[in-house]
């Protein structure tokens, strides 16, 4: 297999299918068995969810909410939906843990990196639900956060399109697909796959970033096999210094 440990983000748009707003249920069982081919290949799979389905904080904010508590509900929005995952993970006998960086010890785990690490280890699927419990950051800087705490080899970063274009392929007949792109690029293009916090965190730290379309049946499962789907997001030269703290 090309990795061993994934960090798979998905965002809240992704749960809620073709509905305009909340969880559909369709979608949440299709990524489900996504996750469980995952993980019955051997592959140890943690999860960070968004919350835009549910509660879109950046919005809220211009509407008049203030940034911070905006950002706080928009949280509350990933455990709503990493409880969702979880349920129907579970539906399908895949061990699961949910941990929150917002302390909530009635519903979730809080979040510690050892424990997360050992759930993995035992081949329990662990989704990181609240973000980095912080205003002001949004989930993808969580999903880099977490995947360099536990030492993912690689982000799969779920998206409705196949992969990173030149411009917006749905408006430029001319938009070009990347099979990879380096971290500088993104940042100086603005290619907008994660915003640049996140970007930032995993250029630091030569964490890859596959970006993919999570629609496609058996993605995942052909990116562990080390098919070309979506666009690798890499350093310059692509060649990955492991870091000796990871
Ligand atoms: P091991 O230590 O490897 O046995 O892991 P484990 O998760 O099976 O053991 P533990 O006894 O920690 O947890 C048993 C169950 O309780 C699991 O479903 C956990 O998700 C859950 N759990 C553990 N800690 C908390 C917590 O602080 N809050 C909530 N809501 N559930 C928890």
């Amino acid at each position: 297999m090309k990795y061993r440990r994934i960090l798979l983000k998905i965002s809240g748009e992704a749960m809620m299918g073709d509905m305009a707003y909340g969880i559909d249920p369709a979608t949440v069982d299709f990524i489900a068995k996504e996750i469980k081919q995952a993980v019955s290949m051997g592959i140890e799979v943690a999860v960070v969810i968004g919350g835009g389905n549910i509660f879109r904080g950046v919005e809220a904010s211009v509407k008049g909410i203030g940034r911070a508590s905006a950002d706080y509900m928009g949280m509350l929005a990933t455990v709503i939906n990493a409880l969702a995952l979880q349920n129907y993970l579970e539906k399908y006998d895949l061990p699961t843990r949910v941990q929150s960086a917002i302390e909530m010890k009635e519903i979730a785990e809080p979040y510690i990196r050892r424990k997360a690490m050992r759930h993995l280890e035992k081949g329990r699927t662990v989704i990181f639900a609240a973000g980095t419990g912080n205003p002001y950051f949004t989930t993808d800087t969580a999903a880099s956060l977490r995947a360099m705490e536990i030492g993912a080899d690689v982000i799969l970063k779920a998206t409705k399109v196949d992969g990173v274009y030149s411009s917006d392929p749905m408006i430029d007949p001319s938009a070009r697909k990347y099979d990879t792109v380096t971290y500088i690029d993104v940042l100086k293009k603005g290619l907008s796959i994660m915003d640049s916090t996140a970007i930032s965190l995993c250029m630091d730290n030569d964490m890859p970033i596959v970006v993919f379309n999570l629609r496609g049946k058996g993605n995942i499962k052909k990116i562990l096999e080390g098919k070309k789907i979506g666009t690798l997001v890499r350093g310059n030269d692509g060649t990955r210094v492991k870091k000796k703290d990871r």
